[in-house]
């Protein structure tokens, strides 16, 4: 007998262990949409990560497997990315900077961030032993997942937001893998080279998977998303993606994710629960440094991308939770009282010593909390998992 199996060969790949917050806002690119078809030779100016096919005629009569390649047929579409990005990247760096510098405090927004840099060193945060989150998270749904998806009826389309990695979506894919034969996932990222490569390392994992994604923000996905329709859906807000949102952004977005759902899907949301002050401060300010070198990286980056002077050492990096407000604050401090220039900004930055720059929030929730964003936004809470040391929480919203 002559078995006939294809196999995709990944020939480089770049995986994304955690869950950024925002992702990388460095990829630019005109709105398109890429194809690739089951056992398509692919390759755009992608060459390092083309999808090659190898068919093996399999283990013949004397127990060899030999190997051909030979042109392959087009059968199904299994992966397509729609590109929402549109703004030129480093304008919009350029301007946001040339704003939060000029306000009254000063601030940076958090996507700037997830820069290569920035997002290898999210990566490394997440390794850290004072940052809790994401084990956590892995544990809890290691494992509940199979409990997870049982809660929700019917053969289920899976959404994701702010993908970025898969790595905790596996344990997901692979619990509804085991309830259902195949698999329509979603995934909408900032990052289109963030989805390309770990949509090409799902799809060698999962023949029963199809990806039909989305690379643009948030808002701009789920408007594509509203427009077209779909099975009953869960979708994914894992990590502390919610976290990096001010209370009237958080009901914003979940009220525009509930927008393309329908009455009986859910929301699975990842949240970070409110603890003591110690171990929070920690998690944001971790003894190696890696926290510190990730929030000052966004003066390098304006070093390197806005031929800014920053002299990284004449700054630090300061974590405090405002018990009040329930929320982590991240700033970057200035040690002394100095001056800033940035060349393509034309533009010189005065900095007294002590003074901060704002650049990140991130929200802890108690279960009450997330109560009542989901009635304020066409959910109810349904079961909520927690993690051996209950410090978070996985959510599951049901769309009524
Ligand atoms: N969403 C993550 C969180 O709030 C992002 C994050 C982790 C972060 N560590 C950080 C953001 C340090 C700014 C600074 O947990």
């Amino acid at each position: 007998m002559n078995r006939v199996a294809s196999v995709f060969a990944i020939t480089a790949v770049h995986t994304f262990e955690c869950h950024r917050a925002s992702s990388n806002a460095s990829n630019g690119g005109e709105s398109r949409l890429i194809r690739y078809h089951t056992g398509t030779q692919y390759d755009e100016n992608h060459s390092q990560l083309a999808l090659r096919v190898i068919w093996f005629s399999g283990m013949g009569e004397h127990g060899g497997a030999q190997m051909r390649t030979q042109p392959a047929e087009i059968t199904e579409v299994k992966f397509s990315i729609h590109n929402l990005v549109t703004r030129e990247p480093r304008a919009g760096l350029a301007e946001d900077v040339r704003r939060g510098l000029s306000s009254q405090p000063k601030r940076f927004l958090p996507k700037y961030f997830y820069d290569e840099l920035g997002s290898q060193l999210f990566e490394a945060i997440c390794l850290l032993p004072e940052y809790y989150l994401t084990r956590a998270e892995n544990e809890i749904l290691t494992r509940y997942a199979d409990d997870i998806v049982a809660e929700i009826d019917g053969k289920i389309t899976l959404i994701e937001m702010g993908s970025g990695s898969a790595s905790k979506t596996r344990l997901i894919i692979e619990a509804l893998l085991r309830q259902q034969r195949e698999l329509l996932f979603i995934p909408v990222d900032i990052s289109a080279s963030a989805l390309d490569s770990s949509s090409r390392i799902l799809l060698q994992s999962y023949p029963q998977l199809s990806i039909d994604a989305y690379a643009g923000d948030y808002f701009a996905g789920l408007a594509e998303l509203e427009k077209t329709t779909r099975a009953r859906t869960l979708a994914l807000f894992l990590g502390s993606n919610i976290s990096n949102f001010d209370p009237d952004e958080a009901l914003k977005f979940l009220h525009a994710l509930r927008q393309v759902l329908h009455a009986g899907d859910a929301l699975l949301l990842g949240a970070d629960l409110k603890k003591d002050r110690q171990t929070l401060e920690a998690a944001y300010n971790d003894a190696l440094g890696v926290t510190a070198a990730f929030n000052l990286n966004v003066l390098a980056r304006i070093n390197r991308e806005l031929g800014g002077n920053f002299e990284l050492r004449g700054f630090r990096h300061l974590a405090l939770y405002n018990e009040e407000r329930g929320r982590v604050e991240i700033y970057i401090e200035s040690i002394r009282d100095q001056s800033v220039l940035i060349s393509a900004l034309d533009m010189k930055v005065d900095f007294a010593e002590g003074e901060q720059i704002h650049t990140e929030n991130s929200y802890k929730y108690d279960l009450s909390d997330i109560a009542n964003l989901a009635a304020e936004t066409g959910f109810t809470r349904g079961r909520t998992w927690l993690d051996s040391e209950e410090r978070f929480s996985s959510n599951l919203l049901l769309a009524v």
